[in-house]
């Protein structure tokens, strides 16, 4: 017995924590897989955890979907403490997301991450959902980001014949318009403004074929951000 497992257990576990034996056994497995991995790890590398367990120094933040097919560490073929991950539904950055902007900030300035990757998906559930105007209840505040990178668009999106054209179109402006968010932020603008070797990129992943695909979108200078969005610690009035 671990020296948890020996806390645990004296502590007295109050009525409505009583195990539901169908959902043990769901954890159960989970737990098993989890001990399986690590002893896989352990054994092609014994100092893996103990050397990482003392920090970590990735050199890329992942913002993509909480979509459960898009697996951030898997699909790019990285292992524990190569890359920070910060996902929501349909991988939106706003300005008033604490959560995300407290994860960028940390990212840039503690770990000094080199990369920012905002990855999207096509058929994504979230862009697809804002796409519709049936009532979700509270997401639709959250669906309403995704709203204006449509209207933003709409021309170039109803020019397209078919919905799932639409569909992923879409998919792909909505990572563009996240890209530029970030831009937009003084934490990344102040990397710059410190030459700080910081790109973000855009990237979108096939469902069907297990396919990430750059879109080709990198920014790494304030000079690419338009006017209106450039913060500087002593500016002066755009006009
Ligand atoms: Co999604």
């Amino acid at each position: 017995m671990d020296a948890f497992s020996s806390v645990l257990n004296k502590i007295h576990v109050p009525k409505h924590f009583e195990r539901d034996n169908d959902a043990m056994s769901d954890l159960n497995t989970l737990l098993d897989n989890n001990k399986a991995w690590a002893a896989k790890i352990t054994q092609s590398n014994p100092t893996f955890f103990s050397e990482l367990s003392k920090q970590q120094s990735p050199d890329f933040l992942w913002i993509g979907c909480s979509d459960s097919r898009v697996a951030a560490e898997q699909l790019v073929g990285l292992q524990p403490g190569e890359i920070f991950v910060h996902r929501n539904i349909a991988n939106v950055v706003t300005p008033t997301d604490i959560n995300c902007l407290s994860v960028v900030q940390f990212a840039v300035e503690a770990l000094k991450v080199k990369h920012i990757i905002v990855c999207g998906h096509y058929g994504c559930g979230g862009v697809k959902a804002s796409m519709e105007s049936q009532e979700h209840g509270l997401i639709d505040h959250w669906l309403g980001h995704i709203k204006a990178v449509h209207q933003k668009y709409e021309q170039q999106i109803s020019d397209l014949e078919d919905e799932t054209q639409r569909l992923n179109r879409l998919c792909e402006l909505n990572v563009l318009e996240q890209v530029r968010n970030i831009c937009h932020t003084p934490v990344v603008q102040r990397a710059w403004r410190n030459n700080k070797e910081l790109t973000v990129h855009g990237c979108i992943y096939g469902l069907e074929n297990g396919i990430l695909h750059d879109l080709n979108v990198p920014i790494h200078q304030m000079n690419q951000v338009d006017d209106i969005y450039q913060v500087r610690e002593n500016g002066n009035p755009v006009y």
